[in-house]
């Protein structure tokens, strides 16, 4: 895929120009896991995509039977039967454009910009986290996961360890869906991914609809996203079955400028720079730049600012800065921005159409979606 000129942008905007305030941390008592995701369980075979892939019209209309007698949940065979036969008939006489898209963006980045009191002020961080689980099970050998078919909406994908609290934001984009029903899931939690990088200040990122929603067969087995616990052959192994490099593991890891952990989620707390709601490079400058330490409490290992112990970075992180290979990587992103938000950008397209058959994308070549600023700009 390539990346455009267009892709640059450097002016901070809306709630991401202002200078976010830390929260001081607010310790919950109710975490109990200790991973981001738990020990590998043996791998259950996925079912195979292939057969299950229907096209448009037939996954909407003639996969209800299948769903249905192969869910065991009622009330997610309930809600998912609603929302299949709505998408179905509004497919049968609505082929939405590019504009139809962007009114789903717009309405997304107002919500994003509508958290109140939740955490720094926007739901942008944990809508991102959200697009890049349902993106980063993908398996290439086996073709199996991705953002295809959405999978994390059935159990038991939606409560695997490492996807905790992110029904926070599938909850959120459930009402999206239910203005804008015509939207597969997958395409709406990826552009929601998009959304909330653009809208935070950060590069384009190149999109296109296509996705399909799939059925709880097709859900992925519980050990496919990184255990934050870990290594650099870890991240290797993770990443590789996706697809990716070293140099792509270290810009995709950047993302950790934005956001936070939470203790009753993944067990480990605290936000990884002083601007979590701002894509910015800081969080490489920030593993060079400041003297990272093992924090001393009764929670799983993570490391603290030593100069004002309100900063964290999970042991994941720090290997960025202490393998060779990465360090290289995590110093020019350091170094440049620019390069940061180039690279960020290619490698979260890709992510994104993980595990997404070329044939299924309405357009040859992503779309640059504009921000609502630019959006502005071009009415003025
Ligand atoms: C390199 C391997 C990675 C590991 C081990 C990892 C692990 C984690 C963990 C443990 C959390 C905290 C969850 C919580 O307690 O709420 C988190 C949050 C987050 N992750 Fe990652 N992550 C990785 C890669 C990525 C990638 C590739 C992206 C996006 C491209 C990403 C985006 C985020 C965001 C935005 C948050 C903040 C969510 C929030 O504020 O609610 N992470 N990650």
């Amino acid at each position: 895929m390539s990346f455009t000129a267009a892709a640059f942008r450097a002016p901070l905007r809306g709630s991401a120009r202002r200078a976010a305030q830390i929260p001081k941390s607010q310790f919950r008592t109710n975490w109990n896991r200790k991973f981001s995701t738990p020990p590998p369980a043996p791998e259950a075979k996925a079912a195979s995509s292939t057969g299950l892939y229907l096209g448009l019209g037939a996954a909407a209309v003639g996969g209800l039977g299948y769903y249905f007698f192969n869910t065991s949940s009622g009330k997610e065979t309930g809600s998912a039967l609603k929302s299949e036969l709505q998408a179905a008939k509004v497919k049968a006489n609505f082929v939405p454009t590019k504009e139809d898209y962007i009114k789903v963006y717009n309405r997304i980045a107002k919500l994003v910009e509508d958290a109140g009191e939740y955490d720094d002020g926007s739901y942008g961080p944990v809508l991102l986290r959200l697009a890049w689980h349902a993106s980063g099970t993908y398996d290439k050998d086996s073709k199996t996961g991705g953002s295809n078919y959405a999978t994390m909406r059935f159990e038991p994908e939606s409560l695997h360890g490492a996807n905790a609290g992110l029904n926070v934001a599938r909850d959120l984009m459930e009402k999206i869906k239910e203005e804008f029903p015509w939207i597969s899931y997958g395409d709406l939690w990826t552009l929601a991914g998009v959304a909330a990088i653009q809208e935070m200040a950060g590069p384009h990122i190149p999109w296109r609809p296509g996705r399909i929603d799939g059925f709880a067969a097709q859900a992925t087995p519980d050990g496919r996203l990184p255990d934050a616990t870990q290594g650099a052959d870890h991240l290797r192994n993770i990443f590789g079955r996706m697809g990716f490099n070293d140099q792509e593991i270290v810009a995709l890891s950047g993302a950790h400028a934005l956001g936070r952990c939470h203790r009753n989620r993944s067990g480990f707390e605290g936000p990884w720079t002083f601007s979590p709601t701002t894509v910015t490079n800081d969080y490489f400058k920030l593993l060079f730049d400041e003297k990272w330490v093992w924090k001393r409490w009764d929670g799983p290992k993570q490391l603290e600012d030593k100069k004002t112990k309100s900063l964290m970075m999970l042991p994941t992180d720090y290997v960025l800065v202490q393998d060779k290979s990465f360090k290289k990587f995590a110093k020019a992103y350091a170094d440049s921005q620019d390069l940061w938000f180039k690279d960020f950008s290619n490698v979260v397209s890709r992510l994104f159409e993980l595990g997404v058959p070329t044939e299924q994308f309405v357009s040859p070549e992503p779309w640059i979606m504009p921000t609502v600023e630019e959006q502005g700009e071009k009415k003025n």
